[in-house]
């Protein structure tokens, strides 16, 4: 009789198995409030040295903006942070105990790190419930939604995540009809609903019109603070709008780093980056 029960139990479609709920960064120790480490890394590609002995320190709850001129090393910083590229040396960890340098790129994932490429990757015919449903099974996660319907919680987080990210009166239509910003910050939502702690987000607003470029300045504004954002962004208008922090990368190194108006008043920022930037 317990076995009949155990086994209804498990064929029971409105629950997810337990064991292939995913942990929440379950070892993420962040007591000294520094989430994001990197010491003295270095990668080269065919002798070229695209990250050269870079120091970054990014704080829990911080949103960060990266600039840097075309070739600075800026993208492969956030390929070194997901490991998709792995440095020729130093050391990347998350939070005091997560060593990403150990970790694959679905571990890092697992462990808490989002990130939002530049061009939308959206399944196009799905709904954009839809969308945010299979975004927050992926990885391990993937059989509970093969397997069972979502938890009374799990759809109602997607319903908040729709809210914050605007799109809640397009929940059933289809991703393609939405406008390119729509799109944008249906992949935020994407990330979202995997409750990242860090979010790594590479020139969210190219294609944008401004009234898109305003509402994804309210939208990562407002995800700083229970999310860490890190978004690097050559459109300076939108990082002005956005900037508490700055750090400028350059030849693969830090730069400078401090408030918009301490950077942009920098002679050597001036000199190799928004001089040349013209506008700025
Ligand atoms: N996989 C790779 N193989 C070879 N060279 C690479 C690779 N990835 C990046 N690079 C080189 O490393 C340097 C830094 O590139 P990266 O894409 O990180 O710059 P970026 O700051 O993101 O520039 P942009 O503002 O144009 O996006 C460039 O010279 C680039 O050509
Ligand atoms: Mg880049």
């Amino acid at each position: 009789m317990k076995l009949l029960d155990q086994t209804r139990q498990l064929l029971r479609r409105d629950q997810v198995f337990e064991f292939l709920q995913p942990e929440i960064n379950p070892d993420l120790d962040i007591s000294h409030r520094t989430l994001l480490y990197l010491e003295g890394v270095s990668v080269s590609f065919d002798g070229f040295k695209a990250i050269n002995d870079l120091n970054l320190y990014i704080d829990a709850g911080e949103l960060r903006c990266i600039i840097g001129p075309n070739g600075a090393g800026k993208t492969t910083l956030m390929d070194i942070i997901t490991g998709r590229t792995r440095p020729d040396s130093g050391s990347v960890w998350f939070g005091q105990v997560i060593n990403l340098l150990k970790l694959s790129e679905p571990e890092i994932a697992n462990a808490g790190i989002g990130r939002k490429f530049q061009k939308p990757t959206v399944f196009e015919n799905h709904s954009v419930f839809d969308n945010l449903e299979l975004a927050m099974a992926a990885d391990k996660r993937v059989w509970p939604t093969l397997l069972a319907r979502l938890t009374a919680e799990q759809a109602d987080h997607i319903d908040q995540v729709l809210a914050t990210v605007g799109l809640l009166e397009q929940r059933q239509r289809p991703a393609r009809v939405l406008s390119h910003g729509q799109k944008q910050w249906l992949e935020i939502g994407m990330l979202l609903v995997q409750r990242p702690r860090l979010l790594l987000v590479d020139e969210p607003v190219t294609g944008m019109t401004h009234q898109e470029m305003d509402r994804t300045a309210e939208l990562l504004t407002s995800l700083a603070g229970e999310h860490t954002v890190v978004v690097v962004e050559h459109d300076m208008e939108f990082v002005r709008s956005i900037a508490r922090k700055v750090t400028v990368l350059h030849q693969g190194s830090v730069l400078a780093e401090g408030s918009m108006e301490a950077v942009q008043n920098d002679p050597r920022v001036i000199e190799v980056y928004l001089g040349e930037a013209g506008s700025c």
